[in-house]
């Protein structure tokens, strides 16, 4: 009797293995025939400089969207660079995820693409070729539409440059927490305003940039380190960033070395209580980076509007304080 109830637990045990290994091969690289918003590109050199300004300040692309290190640091910096992506980004046990070339080109970049098909990305989180990308990555789903229509003006109006971008590479555990994590998903009723805020000093203004455009929400909130999924409440700091061993190696830096966000919501303890005012809080933004190696766009970010930083300053006053000491910024794990 207990050998057969022994051998019927094991058939189910190997069943249930198996339909879980089919549920993630069938399920992880699922396609979405989403329609993307109807809105209408423009030429007009106004809207161009509008969206110059979000791709290389707030909303930060040029500094995911390049295809080396040298790029990464010149953008940073204010330069130039083509948008021609390639950097890999390390997922760990996930996988190996890339930065596509967003400049026109017709090959290998966005000229293969319908306006519709960039907009989708941007408010949906589904690429192009209809499968799902990371919408935390780059979530700019309630950007408005004005703003989008901008930033695809903008990219319509560079240069094209080939450079082909690999495929991304999954493991069958990046397969899997692709098939179950909601981080993973598109976003289905993102409900986004069609204009932005005005460029302005207000609350309002803020909220969304920090939301939806300059991701400060994304990486001060504490998160599951597989599926990136919150765990901790916003702004409240506390995510660590494992170190990035080539950009480390490529600077020069203890390769050991991992980084937390710290605590922006306005508690005492928290590092909004170092600026008492927008003029300091712009003052520490125009300095630019203070750790060559952090993940935050520092660069990019020094170059946003008086207006615009303020905005973000007002914003993060007006939230509920949450204590959250993080005393540790730069720091290295027990081996
Ligand atoms: C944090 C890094 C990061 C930032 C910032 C970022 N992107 Fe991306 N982007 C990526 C990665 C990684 C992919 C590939 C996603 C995937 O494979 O699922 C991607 C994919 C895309 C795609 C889809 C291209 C394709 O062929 O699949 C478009 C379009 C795009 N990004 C545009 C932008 C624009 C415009 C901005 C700025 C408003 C931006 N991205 C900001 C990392 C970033
Ligand atoms: C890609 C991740 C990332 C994004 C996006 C990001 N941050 Fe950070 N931030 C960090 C990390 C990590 C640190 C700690 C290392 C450092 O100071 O660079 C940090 C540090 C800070 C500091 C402390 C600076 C100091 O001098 O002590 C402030 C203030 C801050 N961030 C505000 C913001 C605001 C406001 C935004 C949105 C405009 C933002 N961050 C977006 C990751 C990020």
């Amino acid at each position: 009797m207990l050998k057969k109830i022994l051998l019927l637990l094991g058939a189910l045990i190997v069943l249930g293995i198996l339909s879980f290994y089919i549920f993630v091969q069938t399920s992880w690289n699922k396609t979405y025939d989403w329609p993307g918003p109807n809105l209408q590109v423009s030429q007009d050199s106004a809207v161009i400089a509008h969206g110059a300004y979000l791709v290389n300040g707030p909303a930060h692309c040029n500094g995911c969207h390049v295809s080396n290190f040298d790029d990464m640091m010149a953008g940073d910096k204010g330069g130039n660079v083509d948008l021609k992506g390639g950097i890999m980004f390390p997922l760990g046990p996930l996988g190996k995820m890339y930065t596509r070339n967003i400049t026109p080109d017709e090959k290998t970049g966005l000229g293969r693409y319908s306006d519709e098909q960039i907009f989708r990305m941007m408010r949906h989180g589904i690429r192009p070729s209809g499968i799902s990308s990371m919408p935390l990555l780059m979530p700019f789903w309630k950007m408005a539409d004005d703003d989008l229509v901008a930033i695809v003006s903008y990219l319509r109006s560079l240069e094209p440059v080939e450079n082909e971008v690999p495929e991304n590479e999954w493991t069958f555990m990046g397969k899997a927490v692709r098939a179950m994590s909601s981080t993973f998903k598109p976003i289905e009723n993102p409900d986004a305003p069609a204009s932005a805020p005005p460029i302005a000093p207000t609350i309002e203004r803020g909220d969304y940039l920090a939301n939806y455009v300059t991701n400060c929400v994304g990486c001060h909130t504490n998160r599951d380190m597989m599926t990136y999924e919150a765990i901790g409440p916003e702004f409240a700091g506390g995510m660590e960033f494992e170190p990035w061993v080539a950009l480390h190696k490529y600077l020069d830096v203890d390769t050991t070395l991992w980084l937390r966000a710290p605590n922006i919501t306005p508690d005492p303890g928290g590092v909004m209580a170092k600026f008492k005012t927008p003029e300091e809080f712009i003052a520490r933004f125009r300095m630019g980076r203070a750790y060559p190696f952090s993940p935050m766009d520092w660069g990019a970010f020094s170059r946003m509007k008086e207006e615009d930083l303020t905005a973000i300053w007002m914003y993060l006053n007006s939230l509920e304080p949450v204590k959250n000491d993080i005393t540790e910024i730069a720091f290295t794990k027990e081996k």
